[in-house]
């Protein structure tokens, strides 16, 4: 059809020129015949065969030779290392989890040294000793415990400077550690300054009964977001697949083990997503897991974190509750919230609330809070056993009993 298209020029020409020339005269034509369709097809073959840019496409388009189609843009095609980690992780979501008789909850604390609510994650601990574990990674100096639930749960530890890279590597020595045990299947990373908002059954069942990860992502397309982006990223990453969220996630044993196998990623941002980089502030913890996630699994994140944060005073760090704020009022207010708020850096600030959906269904967003002063801790125990009343634990099957 194309070829033929072509070929009716130098047909007609021919046909002309053998009236008014004589026989030896056509042996050109014909030559010019060929040469013509040589040059067609060689642009075909061209066309489904050369690296796929711009450039062969306009070329395309403006030789005539061709049809008007302008052609798809073309996928770009990945890199060895980027096949390699797309087998692995499309491997390891494919594989259902490891079937625990006695499913577990992993608490991981990231902390500069001591725990000042051990007193208060005991409240919350007592009475289900075989349905979590304790994880310490203390970066600073060697935590005093003051609950049995603590002791002897120290990891291995390097020091954390806040912003650097020592931070995800931090997490990534928690969560290796927390995967040794196969009885793990969630895994929650916790600061010095969070508390536990609701009950453990009701936590417990939050998190074991459903098949995402909350890890908080959103698009900022402001200096504190996308602004932080290098193009040393490229190919791997690109520009528009760069997101940001608050490094406190909720991971199950799936993703968990999809971070513990990913080098490629997480090498780029250790290079690239740093402070102080070509005049730019970048922080991994705060882009690594939501732009690497959103990348490989977008359908397995809730998306939004399940630690409360009040960024609303719009300052460099968030607000930091003291006793005189710690109320009832307070604590049910946050327990209440049932919409994730997500503000952009932009000059024209914007605000994104999304309703937290668990399981389809609307639900309270958080099971833990940050930031308290260790001042508020008689007050929170005090008050625990009151402000986590009330609330009916969600009860499911297990998720993984609905697979197909
Ligand atoms: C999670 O479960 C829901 C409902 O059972 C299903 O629609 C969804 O595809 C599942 N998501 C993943 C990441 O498995
Ligand atoms: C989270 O965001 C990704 C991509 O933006 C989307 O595909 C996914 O459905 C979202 N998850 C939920 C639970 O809405
Ligand atoms: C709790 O929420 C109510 C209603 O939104 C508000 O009026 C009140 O000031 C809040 N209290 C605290 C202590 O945040
Ligand atoms: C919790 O304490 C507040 C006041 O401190 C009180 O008004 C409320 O009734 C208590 N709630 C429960 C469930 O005990």
């Amino acid at each position: 059809m194309k070829k033929s298209f072509a070929w009716r020029p130098q047909l007609m020409r021919d046909t002309v020129m053998s009236k008014s020339r004589s026989r030896p005269a056509l042996r050109r034509p014909t030559w010019i015949i060929a040469l013509v369709s040589f040059i067609c097809v060689f642009l075909i073959l061209a066309y489904f065969y050369s690296p796929k840019n711009s450039a062969s496409c306009n070329l395309f388009s403006s030789s005539g030779c061709l049809f008007g189609r302008t052609p798809p843009s073309p996928a770009r095609e990945l890199t060895d290392d980027e096949t390699a980690s797309e087998v692995v992780v499309r491997e390891i979501l494919k594989t259902p989890p490891l079937q625990s008789k006695n499913p577990k909850i992993a608490f991981m604390f990231l902390t500069p040294g001591t725990l000042p609510f051990e007193e208060l994650w005991e409240n919350f601990f007592q009475g289900h000793e075989d349905k979590f574990t304790v994880y310490v990674h203390a970066s600073k100096e060697k935590p005093v415990h003051a609950s049995r639930y603590f002791a002897d749960r120290d990891i291995h530890s390097e020091q954390v400077v806040w912003g650097k890279f020592s931070m995800v590597e931090a997490e990534k020595r928690l969560l290796a550690n927390a995967l040794l045990d196969p009885d793990n299947q969630h895994f929650v990373l916790l600061s010095d300054s969070c508390i536990p908002l609701h009950n453990f059954d009701y936590v417990y069942n939050y998190l074991m009964y459903t098949n995402v990860s909350f890890i908080d992502c959103f698009v900022d397309p402001g200096p504190h977001g996308t602004g932080r982006y290098s193009k040393h990223m490229l190919p791997e990453v690109d520009r528009s697949n760069f997101r940001k969220g608050s490094q406190w996630f909720s991971i199950k044993r799936q993703h968990a083990i999809v971070m513990m196998a990913d080098c490629l990623y997480y090498t780029k941002f250790k290079l690239f997503c740093r402070p102080n980089l070509d005049g730019r502030n970048c922080y991994s913890d705060e882009h690594y897991l939501p732009t690497f996630f959103n990348l490989k699994d977008p359908g397995g994140l809730a998306n939004w974190s399940v630690t409360y944060v009040d960024w609303s005073e719009g300052k460099w760090h968030p607000r930091a509750f003291r006793t005189q704020d710690v109320t009832y009022d307070l604590l049910r207010n946050i327990t209440s919230i049932a919409e994730s708020t997500h503000i952009t850096s932009e000059d024209k600030k914007r605000i994104l609330n999304t309703p937290c959906l668990w399981n389809g269904m609307k639900r309270p967003c958080y099971l833990f809070a940050r930031k308290f002063y260790p001042e508020t801790l008689g007050k929170l125990v005090q008050l625990f056993s009151n402000y986590t009343k009330g609330f009916v634990a969600p009860l499911t099957d297990p998720w993984w009993h609905h697979l197909p």
